[in-house]
């Protein structure tokens, strides 16, 4: 059946509005994860581990989903990760995003491979940016990097860990999905199936880079797959000691993004990040690794109070927020949830999701008899 945005009431439905819409191999760039996908599903399926118990007859008429994170109080408690290449998904891009966190109050996060400039990112929205760093080995590329986060105002710095290789992503080594893309035979038929996108792919203005074309060809005048990409250009030497040289030239809240044990939560406090994301990259580099769900709890006892703590994966439902926040999470964060809707209809479909999932963040805390977040707690949750 042909899907229309007005029919989307879930993150499934808009994950088949964007199937419908954009070409095969960006389709599964988004939707695909690494080697067998085990780890993209479970992060879904972790939640289904324990339910929520209510506590009813407390007045709900006033709800505060609120949030304090990373510097900024946030009304979404669930915020945009960092993701890539967004004016591929749909000709709009990261200033849809934008628009939609804006409108939402909720954080922004902006890749270093971004399709848009920090400069016009930090010029045009309000609403709090975090930037997210792919250190390189290309030393001058991550100084600028920085160096414009500051001039343009970004409010953190998010480092991610877990990329030190590409994972194995079979779908676009089948799809031959590369960045920039690049027509094969295989892919031909797939683009002249999504005529809108391809016409606005060919009119609109021209695909890049922004943040690397000064600095480097790969992936903007050459073409290759993400993880090739992580292999070939990120610093395969990235320690804590780099982490805290970084630290030096960023006063603002940061943030590493990719923390999944203790042992790595505490280095964190160490270095004097502000913050964690509990995150495997949505499944798309250690298959196998455990969900950011599961090992919430664990990262909260030892270090809750010392450091913020953001759930970052496999978020579907307002439910499966307020799982994490009364696990002790500080806020939750993702991409697919908002990428789907992006790629299926630009800033109306980003604005739309993000609006049923406040709606469902709201709906499930009037039925859990909470009126604010740190209403929320471990009591709400029992294992099956
Ligand atoms: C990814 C990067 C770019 O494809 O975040 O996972």
């Amino acid at each position: 059946m042909f899907k229309r945005l007005e029919n989307c009431y879930n993150t499934a439905d808009f994950r088949a509005l964007a199937k419908q819409n954009i070409p095969g191999p960006i389709f599964h760039y988004i939707d695909g994860a690494a080697d067998d996908e085990k780890t993209y599903f479970h992060n879904t399926e972790a939640f289904d581990k324990c339910d929520l118990v209510p506590n009813v007859l407390n007045p709900v008429t006033n709800i505060d989903t609120s949030v304090e994170i990373l510097g900024k109080k946030i009304d979404l408690p669930i915020f945009l990760s960092p993701t890539a290449l967004q004016r591929l998904f749909h000709h709009e891009g990261e200033r849809a995003v934008g628009e939609a966190a804006e409108e939402f109050n909720t954080y922004f996060g902006i890749s270093s491979l971004a399709t848009i400039g920090i400069k016009e990112i930090g010029k045009k929205f309000n609403c709090p940016k975090m930037f997210q760093l792919y250190v390189h080995k290309d030393k001058s590329l991550n100084e600028d990097m920085l160096q414009k986060c500051v001039e343009y105002n970004f409010d953190s710095l998010a480092i991610t860990v877990d990329t030190i290789v590409g994972g194995n992503r079979e779908r676009d080594l089948r799809t031959g999905f590369t960045s920039p893309p690049r027509l094969t035979m295989g892919s031909m038929l797939s683009f002249a199936l999504s005529p809108k996108w391809s016409m606005n792919y060919l009119v609109r203005e021209k695909f890049s880079l922004p943040q690397l074309e000064s600095h480097l060809s790969e992936g903007t005048k050459i073409a290759m797959s993400v993880g090739d990409y992580f292999t070939k250009m990120l610093d395969q030497e990235l320690s804590w000691k780099k982490i805290e040289d970084i630290k030096k030239n960023w006063e603002k809240p940061l943030c590493l993004k990719g923390i999944m044990s203790v042992e790595d939560a505490k280095k964190a406090i160490d270095v004097g990040a502000s913050a964690i994301m509990v995150s495997n990259h949505g499944g798309r580099q250690l298959d196998g690794s455990r969900s950011p769900f599961d090992q919430l709890e664990e990262i909260v006892n030892a270090v809750s109070g010392k450091i913020e703590i953001i759930c970052d994966g496999g978020i579907r439902r307002g439910t499966h927020v307020l799982k994490a926040l009364s696990l002790g999470a500080n806020a939750c964060s993702g991409g697919r949830f908002y990428l789907y809707s992006l790629a299926g209809a630009g800033s109306s479909g980003v604005k739309r999701a993000l609006s049923l999932m406040n709606d469902e963040i709201v709906r499930d805390m009037k039925l859990m008899g909470c009126s604010s977040i740190s209403d929320l707690n471990k009591k709400n949750i029992r294992y099956k």
